[in-house]
This record gives C-alpha cells, sequence and structure tokens, in this order.
C-alpha cells in the first residue's frame, strides 16, 4: 500500500507529517543475482574511492590525473588503475589514458557517502558475520565489532548532505546558551551549531573512545577548544547510575541524532529514559531527538538507501529499532510534548521537536 502523493511530490501520512517521495527509493525488488552481487562489490568499490580522497578531489576540480594523484598519496598505482576501472564499469567514473572525469551519476554517490562509510566502514564485520551470529556461535559485542569511529564519521557525512538545512532551521528558532549533544560521534554537528551562535557553548558525550579522538579533531579543527567539549561518557551512566556531567545543569538544549534506539535497548529501563533524561538535564527546555524508524509495511517494489542495512545490522546486534509511532508514545509518556515531528533527510528517519513541560 502507498501513500497519496501530493502535488508537491510529497507523500501524505493521515497525520499531515509529509515524507519525501525518494524514501520508496529507486531499487528494484527482487534484485537480481547479477544486481545483487555487483552491489556488493561496488559499496566496496565506492567506499574505498572515498577512503583515497576521491570524492573530496572531485568537490574540488573536475578531472584527475591517475599518475599524478598516485604519486601525490603514495598509491600503488597499478592497483589504483584497477579500482578506477571498477568504479568506471559500475559508471561512476570515465577513465581515458591517465585522466579521470567523474561521470552524472557521482554526485548522487557524493550526496550519499555517508550511507557507504556507515555500511562498509562501520558495519563490515557485523554483516559478514551474519550466519554465525543466526547460529549463535558469534555474538555481536564479544567476537564481533563494529567500527565504531567509521559509524560515526558516515553519520556525520550523512549529516552534512543531508540533514544539516532541516537542523539549523529549527535551531535558528531556539534559545540556547549550552548544547548537549549525546551519542555526538565525532561532535561535528555540535561543531557547526555553536560556531555559528556567536557566545554559545556545548558538549557532546559519547561512549566510543575513538570517536571521541576524532571529536577531538574535529573541535580543533573548527577551533573551538574553549567552547565545544568532547566527553567519553556512557549516556546510560548519566541517566540510570549517578555519572555526573559538569554543566548539565545549564544545558537549555538536548539534542540526540540517530542514538536514541541505543538508549532503549534494556526493556526494564525504557520507559523510563525521557523522564531520566529530563532529570538529567532539568533546564532543558527543548530536546530535539532524531532517529531511524522500521519502514512502514507494504512499502512497495522499491527500496531506498539504508533503510534494509540500518534494520539488519541492528537485528543483528539484537538491539530493538522502533516505529514513528512508537517514539512518539514514548515521548508522551515520559512527558514531553511533541511540538512537531520533521522528515529528517535519511530514509524513514524523523527528527522529532520536543518541548519540556
Ligand atoms: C549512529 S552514531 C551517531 C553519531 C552522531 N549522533 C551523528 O548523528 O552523527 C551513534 C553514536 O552513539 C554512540 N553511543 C552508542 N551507545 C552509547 C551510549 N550508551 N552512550 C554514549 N554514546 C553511545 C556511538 O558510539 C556512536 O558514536
Amino acid at each position: 500500500m502507498t501513500a497519496p502523493v501530493s502535488r508537491d511530490g510529497l507523500h501524505a501520512l493521515d497525520d499531515g507529517v509529509f515524507p519525501p517521495a525518494d524514501w520508496c527509493g529507486d531499487a528494484k525488488t527482487p534484485l537480481d543475482a547479477d544486481t545483487a552481487f555487483n552491489g556488493f562489490i561496488s559499496t566496496n568499490v565506492v567506499f574505498a574511492l572515498e577512503q583515497l580522497g576521491l570524492f573530496a578531489w572531485f568537490d574540488g576540480t573536475g578531472r584527475l590525473d591517475v599518475a599524478e594523484y598516485s604519486r601525490l598519496r603514495q598509491l600503488d598505482e597499478v592497483v589504483f588503475r584497477r579500482l578506477l576501472s571498477a568504479a568506471e564499469a559500475f559508471g561512476y567514473l570515465t577513465v581515458t589514458g591517465d585522466r579521470v572525469t567523474p561521470t552524472p551519476a557521482w554526485s548522487e554517490l557524493r550526496r550519499k557517502i555517508g550511507f557507504f562509510t556507515w555500511g562498509v566502514g562501520g558495519y563490515h564485520d557485523v554483516f559478514a558475520n551474519a550466519a554465525a551470529i543466526t547460529r549463535g556461535e558469534r555474538v555481536f559485542g564479544q567476537d564481533v565489532l563494529r567500527n565504531e569511529a567509521m559509524v560515526a564519521l558516515g553519520s556525520a557525512q550523512a549529516d552534512l548532505a543531508l540533514m544539516r538545512h532541516i537542523l539549523d532551521e529549527q535551531i535558528a528558532a531556539l534559545d540556547f546558551s549550552l548544547l548537549a549533544d549525546l551519542g555526538s560521534g565525532i561532535s561535528e554537528r555540535v561543531c557547526r551549531l555553536v560556531k555559528s551562535r556567536p557566545g554559545t557553548r556545548g558538549i557532546g558525550l559519547d561512549i566510543s573512545a575513538s570517536a571521541t579522538d576524532l571529536a577531538a579533531g574535529t573541535v580543533e579543527r573548527h577551533e573551538l577548544t574553549d567552547r565545544v567539549r568532547p566527553i567519553c561518557a556512557d549516556v546510560l551512566d548519566v541517566l540510570f547510575h549517578g555519572r555526573r556531567i559538569e554543566g548539565a545543569d545549564q544545558v537549555d538544549v538536548a539534542m540526540s541524532f540517530m542514538f536514541l534506539h541505543d538508549l532503549l535497548v534494556d526493556p526494564g529501563t525504557r520507559m523510563d529514559v525521557i523522564p531520566a533524561l529530563r532529570k538529567a538535564f532539568p533546564h532543558a527546555h527543548t530536546f530535539l531527538l532524531a532517529d531511524t524508524t522500521v519502514r512502514p509495511p507494504g512499502e512497495g517494489e522499491e527500496l531506498p538507501v539504508f533503510s534494509s542495512g540500518f534494520e539488519l545490522a541492528h537485528a543483528l546486534m539484537g538491539v530493538p529499532i522502533y516505529t514513528r509511532e512508537e517514539y512518539e508514545n514514548l515521548f508522551h509518556e515520559g512527558g514531553l510534548h511533541l511540538r512537531r515531528t520533521i522528515p529528517f533527510g535519511a530514509p524513514h528517519t524523523y527528527l522529532f521537536v520536543l518541548e519540556a513541560q
């Protein structure tokens, strides 16, 4: 069942929230075996090109010289040429002798590159061990790990390309002097928001030491060492085990992006998370909470980027994910007033703007 499409190409839900039409996606199912296999190889090629700096390079210039680039980056030129040929076979690049140029398909990859970093860089071991996890021979968190820094980096790339303008519009309407970002990854978002509002400060809490290391670099790059503080901390310790964060009682806007589900894993404390958040940040007047939701059933024969990966990765990690309605109910039960629900760039991802009552 597909929701009706309005004149501006948005799909209407009953309550007036308009998920963008491109959430339906372009990947036609069933994916035939040739497409599926080539999809696996091509995601790896795209991630490799990102790691080798090609996306940043083509942001600045329209062509690349293979020999010169190999020398500059100290690459194995023979292997690099093979990688470029693979990308050409997939239709992403044109290679003529030493000269490489992006095809029109490149800009779509560029916009969605965060999902490749997230999926290939962050979750390749998890997906590769799907059978062993299903048999119970391996357990996520013990024998199988994700690459947390790549998950955080991919999320930041998706933010910059797909979500930034939506959040900036909401933030522009809010008064704040101290922001807290929970599960802040590499702290790119909190840096950007603090930088755009003179005199404000921010703290970013993340459980991952490697993401927090990257966050220290982000803060330095933005020249915000006196205003943004990345802290390596488990937010669950702050909510339920008395860990104190200096300045928490001065926070006026608390945010979390693509992270709320991580706080809700334990069914015993799930309904206590929102009240505990309000208590941990007692003067926060607004909570900006965004997360990807479970796709509604019967979405049709096409698939969008990301959703299938998000759903499977969390199943393999044993982390439940939620529908939009389940989130809205959780906020209501936890005493937050939902001001609005806004489609947030990535497929089936929403920004919930909530007021403390
Ligand atoms: C998908 S990433 C999102 C990062 C960032 N919010 C963004 O959108 O770019 C989720 C982040 O939550 C962090 N995280 C997971 N569980 C956590 C916990 N209990 N306390 C703090 N951070 C946690 C992970 O290390 C990861 O950086």
